[in-house]
């Protein structure tokens, strides 16, 4: 066994250093059945929409600037997990000072301990070396093994697996490889799926269980969402995030589209099971609702454009307006806010459920104009309730207040 020596050549005690090599992931366990237990990110729009589970995989794709970045960071703050592997692959060399100078500082709300003590920083900012770059995001994928093996829920993040695919891209052509669609390694596909194998919920040999939740970031050139990285991707990870420019540019963060995203979660009956005990019998209809809801909303605000505010019916304005207060009060989430930023589940219960109500009711008004104020005003109440403690005395208060404006002008 080779011996690690310091700089001056004396030779180290090896008993807390372990060895492996890092594209070979560790297999100490009995069983990798399909994950189903909820992960709680806080994220609404992730939660709530399309949610995640625990040892699932996800990818973030989105234009520069529409808040990957910032999302991933919200995620590795509040997420219901253990440990918590950030692999800072390629980015501004900023972004990683932000990690390093802001966790040591911030409070892990679950334990009240300092984030720090469960956050791994690998950081290869885009100044390092191409293959160390590679490297990088296969050691803390290595590192969230050997935490899943210790039977934790390792949540790992990777921003952005764009840069680790440059990176690989760089090796091949510098190893004269037949190169693939964009000069990027034939085996492109291949090597993304093997990757995104290794997370993973498993079943450990003592019979205790364990979890590696991977989502990466994908920055595809121009936006441009048919390149070889997010299409490779896309095949492999089961929940897709895709931030929309329109959205960012309208401050609608985080820019998550809640049309295009999905998550394949939904489709698993042992997840079904699992939140209908966890959160409400009927969670995953109210959720289904919800998102017809948004899609309705769309849809009549490309029919308004067309044909005008008076060219529709007075209807079509307060659906419009039903699907703006989803949108504000679900998908909008102030990632700075320290109430806002995270949302446990009961209380996304609550609000999905209150918004329903609203939603399932009828109002009158005499003209479109009318619409956009009352629900503007609605709006308001809902969103000073988000930023407050749930269930606190303002919080009631501005509940009170909100359902005195519904009286209103509802319709039995
Ligand atoms: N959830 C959010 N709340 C408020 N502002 C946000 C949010 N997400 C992104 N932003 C804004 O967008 C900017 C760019 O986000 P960033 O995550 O760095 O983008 P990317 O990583 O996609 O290039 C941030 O500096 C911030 O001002
Ligand atoms: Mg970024």
């Amino acid at each position: 066994m080779a011996t690690l020596v310091d700089s001056k050549g004396k030779e180290l005690p090896v008993t807390m250093v372990q060895r492996w090599p890092v594209k070979v992931p560790i297999k100490a366990y009995k069983e990798k059945p399909r994950p189903y237990k909820l992960l709680e990110t806080g994220v609404r729009t992730i939660d709530t929409l399309n949610p995640i589970v625990e040892g699932g995989t996800g990818f973030i794709p989105g234009p520069f600037g529409c808040g990957k970045t910032v999302l991933q960071h919200a995620i590795s703050k509040q997420a219901e997990a253990d440990i918590v592997v950030v692999a800072a692959c390629g980015e501004r060399a900023n972004e990683v000072v932000e990690l390093f100078t802001e966790y040591p500082e911030l409070e892990d709300t679950r334990t009240g301990r300092k984030l720090m003590e469960r956050t791994i920083i690998i950081a290869n900012t885009s100044n390092m070396p191409v293959a160390a770059r590679e490297a990088s995001v296969y050691t803390a994928m290595t590192i969230g093994e050997y935490y899943r093996s210790m039977a934790l829920r390792v949540l790992m993040l990777a921003d952005s697996t764009s840069r680790w695919a440059q990176a690989l891209r760089e090796m091949s052509n510098r190893l004269e490889e037949l190169p693939g669609p964009d000069a990027f390694p034939m085996d492109l596909p291949a090597i993304i799926s093997s990757f995104y194998a290794r997370a993973g919920y498993t079943l450990l040999n003592n019979g205790e269980t364990g979890s590696i939740t991977f989502l990466g970031t994908v920055s595809p050139a121009g936006g441009n969402l048919k390149e070889p990285v997010t299409e490779s991707t896309k095949k492999v990870a089961r929940c897709f995030y895709g931030l929309s420019q329109q959205r960012a540019d309208g401050k609608r963060y985080p820019a998550v589209d809640p049309i295009d995203s999905y998550s394949k979660y939904l489709e698993y009956p042992e997840f079904a099971e699992y939140v209908s005990a966890k959160i409400e019998e009927e969670w995953l209809e109210k959720v289904n609702e919800a998102k017809t809801l948004l899609l309705r909303g769309k849809e009549v605000y490309e029919q308004i454009n067309i044909l005008g505010d008076d060219g529709v019916p007075v209807d079509y304005h307060v659906n419009y307006w039903k699907s703006e207060v989803i949108d504000f009060i679900i998908l909008q989430q102030d990632a700075f806010d320290k109430v806002d930023q995270s949302t446990p589940v009961e209380r996304q219960r609550y609000m999905l459920n209150h918004l329903l109500d609203l939603c399932n009711s009828n109002f009158e008004f005499d003209n479109f104009n009318e619409v956009g104020i009352y629900f503007k005003r609605i709006i308001n109440q809902y969103k000073q309730m988000n930023y407050s403690e749930f269930e606190s005395e303002k919080f009631n208060n501005f509940e009170k207040e909100l359902n005195k404006i519904i009286a209103e002008r509802k319709v039995a």
